[in-house]
């Protein structure tokens, strides 16, 4: 026996095998106690005079005061959009575009484990994820748009692409920063000029953003950031100097501002709900299809448009895989979203919070069999436990509309047909997943799936160079890619 045998040999066997806690340390964010609006590259005191005070969802904790900008105040937004836009954005040479958002990208992963800390204070999620997919992807997208800004010609070749002015961009607050970039960074690239709203819970890594905005030396006005609830963005929707508006919400709310566009000439993209499914078949390998129905529901606490909320099954292998997903969802560890061991954080909203719960009710009315692990939530702070309902039937609440929460409704199939009739008898149609070893089967599902993205033996995986968006009530319009840069351009 060596000595470091020996010394093993006799080391104590711990009594309590459970993580220690390993919290992320807050320091490296210094937030202000009230911020203002950021309009034609100053902050300006909202003329509205309110505000309300953002909080950390995981804690109830008062983290700032947050203007709450009025027509007035948009009004002067898209001015200062319009001016920039006018006096050199629009004629400056596109590799100059090109530096500042190579620039902008370059700051972010500067900066990314300040934005980290902050995305994950103010909106609740873990830091394993603001950490290794938000920041990196928000970067990745202003990366990816900058080399295509001096190549517009050459990405619609004869179709001679123009700016098309000033774009009003309404983001949601699951992904606060990564939906910035993926409005920021091709509005810019075209040559366009933003006025973006933050969605009211989750506005700071979008205020510290304009930080960003000003040591990469934008011009003014470029980048211009309104906060305020829904009566702010109605109010971006109905201006008139608006030439575009992208959105990314609710289908309600997207709903509302077709209307409200239909008929000025305003372009519009709307990126809108989904039921993805989550298709399980008999000869997927199984450990690898558990850790994606996690991935696919539990990631960011289901607060995910493409969530994999449908797990369908193929009912040969019902029983184990059910049993097996049990036994994982007893491994997740929910809390502090800090705490760099956490898997499932804080929902983000009282308002969210009771919509899960109400939904999570009505499965269980509806004749719905319902699992949780054992876990201890958090006293104060919003928490749900992740949660799996099995027996439940097609027509449900909880099969057919989005709870947007970590919570999984499992149905069964037998055959292939009968797997992707299930899987598009939904309203939406954003994403699907396939599981299986067979190649064809998979290209035969893909192409009958009636889904925006459609992931194979994977889930929730993004790439910028990748459009995404959906089909019916998912929305229409495709961010990422090619694709995205076409709503932000007209052709002559
Ligand atoms: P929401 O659609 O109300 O909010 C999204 C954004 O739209 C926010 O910035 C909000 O201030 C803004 N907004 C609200 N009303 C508006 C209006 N009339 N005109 C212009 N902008 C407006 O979504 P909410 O209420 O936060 O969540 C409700 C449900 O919507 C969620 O439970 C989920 O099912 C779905 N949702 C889907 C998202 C997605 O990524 N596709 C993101 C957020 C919510
Ligand atoms: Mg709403």
């Amino acid at each position: 026996m060596t000595e470091l045998e020996r010394t093993h040999d006799r080391a104590p066997v711990p009594s309590d095998w459970s993580y220690a806690p390993a919290p992320e340390s807050r320091d490296i964010v210094s937030l202000r106690e009230r911020y203002g609006l950021f309009v034609g590259g100053e902050w300006l005191e909202p003329r509205s005079g309110e505000s309300y005070t953002t909080i950390s969802p995981a804690t109830e904790e008062p983290l700032a005061e947050i203007a709450q900008a009025g027509e007035e105040d948009v009004a002067l937004a898209v001015e200062a959009a319009r001016g920039a836009y006018a006096d050199g954005w629009s004629q400056l040479a596109p590799s100059e575009r090109a530096k500042y958002l190579f620039r902008i990208a370059r700051i972010l992963q500067e900066r990314a484990r300040e934005f980290a800390v902050l995305e994950s204070l103010n909106g609740g999620k873990p830091i394993r994820e603001s950490r290794d997919v938000d920041l990196p992807l928000a970067a990745a997208h202003f990366f990816y748009y900058a080399g295509w800004a001096d190549k517009l010609e050459y990405a619609f070749p004869n179709r001679r692409p123009q700016p098309l002015g000033v774009a009003g961009q309404i983001i949601p607050w699951n992904f606060p920063l990564m939906m910035l970039a993926w409005k920021i960074a091709p509005a810019l690239a075209a040559g366009n000029t933003v006025v973006l709203k933050p969605a009211e819970t989750t506005p700071l890594s979008a205020l510290l953003f304009c930080d960003v905005v000003r040591q990469a030396e934008l011009p003014p006005g470029v980048v211009n950031i309104v906060t305020g609830d829904g009566r702010t963005g109605a109010a971006l929707v109905k201006h008139p100097g608006v030439d575009k508006i992208a959105f990314t919400g609710s289908t309600e709310v997207g709903k509302a501002i077709q209307r409200e566009v239909a008929g000025t000439g305003k372009r519009l993209t709307l990126e809108l709900g989904g039921k993805a499914a989550n298709v399980i078949f008999d000869d997927a390998a199984l450990d690898g299809a558990i850790e994606g129905i996690i991935n696919g529901i539990y990631f960011n606490q289901g607060h995910v448009c493409c969530a994999g909320s449908r797990l369908l099954v193929q009912e040969s292998i019902h029983e184990p895989l059910v049993a097996k997903l049990k036994r994982r969802l007893t491994t997740l560890r929910v809390g502090d979203p800090l705490d760099k061991n956490t898997d499932v954080g804080a929902i983000n909203s009282q308002g969210q919070l009771d919509q899960i719960r109400e939904l999570v009710e009505t499965g269980t009315e509806e004749g719905a069999e319902m699992y949780q692990p054992p876990c201890r939530l958090p006293e104060r702070g919003y928490w749900f436990a992740p949660t799996v309902f099995t027996n439940v039937a097609q027509s449900s609440r909880i099969a057919t509309e989005e709870i947007f929460g970590p919570v999984l409704s499992v149905l069964t199939f037998r055959t292939p047909e009968e797997a992707l009739e299930k899987a598009n008898n939904t309203a939406y149609g954003l994403s699907a997943g396939v599981w299986t070893e067979k190649g064809s089967r998979i290209l035969w599902m893909a192409q009958r799936l009636r889904a925006g993205v459609v992931w194979a033996n994977t889930f929730n995986r993004f790439d910028p160079s990748s459009p995404f968006g959906g089909y019916k009530e998912s929305g229409f319009g495709r961010e990422g890619g090619l694709h995205g840069l076409e709503p932000y351009l007209r052709f002559e």
